[in-house]
């Protein structure tokens, strides 16, 4: 028998060590370091690199090399289409991540039972078949080219693949891979990285196309070591809330597109449903003004949409006043009350203050700022602003009102969807006063205090 060989590796990074640390010094994470069994194949013994003829292997002219068309697969989700780039890129290796719940599985069977006319192998190692025919079923299985595979070992799987050709796989996890080469339990640095490496020779050399599907560990990264996302050409990230309906599927990483894209889906009884016009949900529809809310105008990648922000601003019973917000960095939060507090006079350092985005979403575009500021001094005055009036403006630290990217799109945004006034920084069109003709009412801003004026607050 072969002596075991094993090697330390960190989960985190995957750098490797003799000997066990506390400490990954590459990467600085503490406790990361594990103990794996690393086997070299025995002779005799093909995977899929030695059974392909390599056509990679010469140098050869860049000018020489044919690219074809550049063709792209329509996946029939015109989301998942976006977020790709503008379809499925023949070879390419597809990573998506997501915490454990939010609907990975069921985007991928979503995609593998619609789509007509391709041939789709669906490899689960977390569902048994009848598990994932009754999902089918419920989602409405539409593709009569549909084929599942219950394996987790990946000789196996390239067996099978091998004998059926499919035009498209997906792979439902791989942490539940396991390559034969490598003698370290599924799920470990070393295992992912194998299986992912072997899917990806399999993807490049067969020209298919192939989706893995990662966990998530509980700080957020795609388990495994930071090197799966080296390897694979796109890194999707599904997220939301699960208590709401609304999901995003979000581009990290994309070798075909760029990574400002975003998708909006609504989860249902019977599967995920496109959003099409995401700001018409985001905001409550209500004729009566409500103190406390004002409606953001932001853009999620490159989409505009309107977000409705809700604050709730009420005396403190304790002594330390509360902080609380929802889709929403609490730190930013601060930054403004301090703002109010320091630059505008507004006593509401003693106040409690929850702030909220509706929908279940998370914004990181600071231009919701300005939304935010009218929506806590609407609730600390207790004066409703109407909810024809949107704002986009990013909050500085001494009270101004700074310019955001593509103004434009925002606006045009608020004006197809009947907004009357829209609030923006006095600094994104400049001193000489360049901006176009829009129908909408649009009010420059250079202070927040000059808002709350406007606004009676
Ligand atoms: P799942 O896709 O298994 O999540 P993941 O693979 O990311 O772990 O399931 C997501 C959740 O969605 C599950 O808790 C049940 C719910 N769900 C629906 O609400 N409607 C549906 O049609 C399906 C299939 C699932
Ligand atoms: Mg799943």
């Amino acid at each position: 028998m072969a002596k075991v060989k094993t090697t330390f590796a960190c989960q985190s990074c995957g750098s490797t060590y003799a000997k066990w640390q506390g400490k990954c010094t590459a990467c600085g994470e503490w406790n990361t370091i594990v103990e794996e069994v690393i086997e070299k194949q025995e002779k005799g013994e093909v995977d899929w690199r030695e059974s392909q003829e390599s056509s990679s292997g010469k140098p050869r002219k860049l000018r020489e090399v044919e690219v074809g068309e550049s063709y792209r697969i329509d996946s029939g989700d015109s989301e998942l289409n976006r977020v790709l780039g503008g379809g499925i890129t023949p070879g390419s290796l597809v990573l998506m991540g997501g915490e454990p719940g939010i609907g990975k599985s069921t985007l991928l069977l979503q995609l593998a039972i619609k789509l007509k006319g391709w041939k789709v192998l669906y490899i689960s190692g977390e569902e048994s078949e009848k598990q994932i025919q009754q999902r089918a079923l419920r989602l409405g299985h539409e593709n009569e080219d549909c084929y599942i595979l219950t394996e987790t070992a990946t000789h196996k799987v390239f067996h099978y693949i091998k004998e059926l050709q499919p035009d498209i796989v997906v792979v439902d996890s791989i942490q539940t891979m396991q390559s034969r080469t490598i003698e370290s339990t599924p799920g470990s640095v070393s295992q992912i990285r194998e299986c992912t490496a072997e899917f990806q020779r399999f993807a490049k050399e067969t020209n298919t196309p192939v989706f893995l599907v990662g966990h998530i560990t509980k700080d957020g990264h795609i388990a495994g070591p930071k090197i799966l996302e080296h390897i694979v050409d796109t890194v999707l990230q599904f997220e939301g809330d699960r208590n709401h309906v609304y999901r995003i599927l979000r581009t990290i990483k994309n070798r075909f597109g760029s990574t400002a894209e975003l998708g909006l889906y609504e989860m249902q009884g019977n599967g995920l449903r496109i959003v099409e016009n995401p700001s018409e949900i985001l905001i409550t529809q209500k004729d009566e003004n409500m103190g406390g809310v004002a409606i953001a105008a932001t853009m999620e990648g490159m989409r505009p949409m309107l977000i409705e922000v809700q604050a709730l601003v009420s005396t403190a019973f304790y002594g330390t006043p509360q902080r609380s917000a929802t889709g929403f960095d609490a730190k930013r939060l601060n930054m403004l009350l301090a703002v109010l507090e320091k630059r505008v006079g507004v006593n509401i350092g003693t106040k409690d203050v929850f702030l909220n985005i509706a929908g279940g979403l998370r914004v990181e575009d600071p231009a919701i700022d300005l939304a935010i500021v009218a929506a806590l001094m609407s609730s600390y005055q207790d004066v409703a602003i109407s909810m024809k009036y949107a704002f986009a403006g990013e909050v500085g630290l001494s009270g101004e009102v700074r310019a955001v990217n593509r103004v434009e799109q925002r606006i045009q945004e608020a004006e197809k969807l009947g907004f009357e006034k829209i609030y923006i920084s006095k600094y994104n069109f400049g001193k000489r006063n360049n901006m176009p003709k829009f129908k909408i009412e649009v009010v420059p801003i250079a202070k927040v205090y000059e808002l709350l004026k406007h606004l009676d607050l």
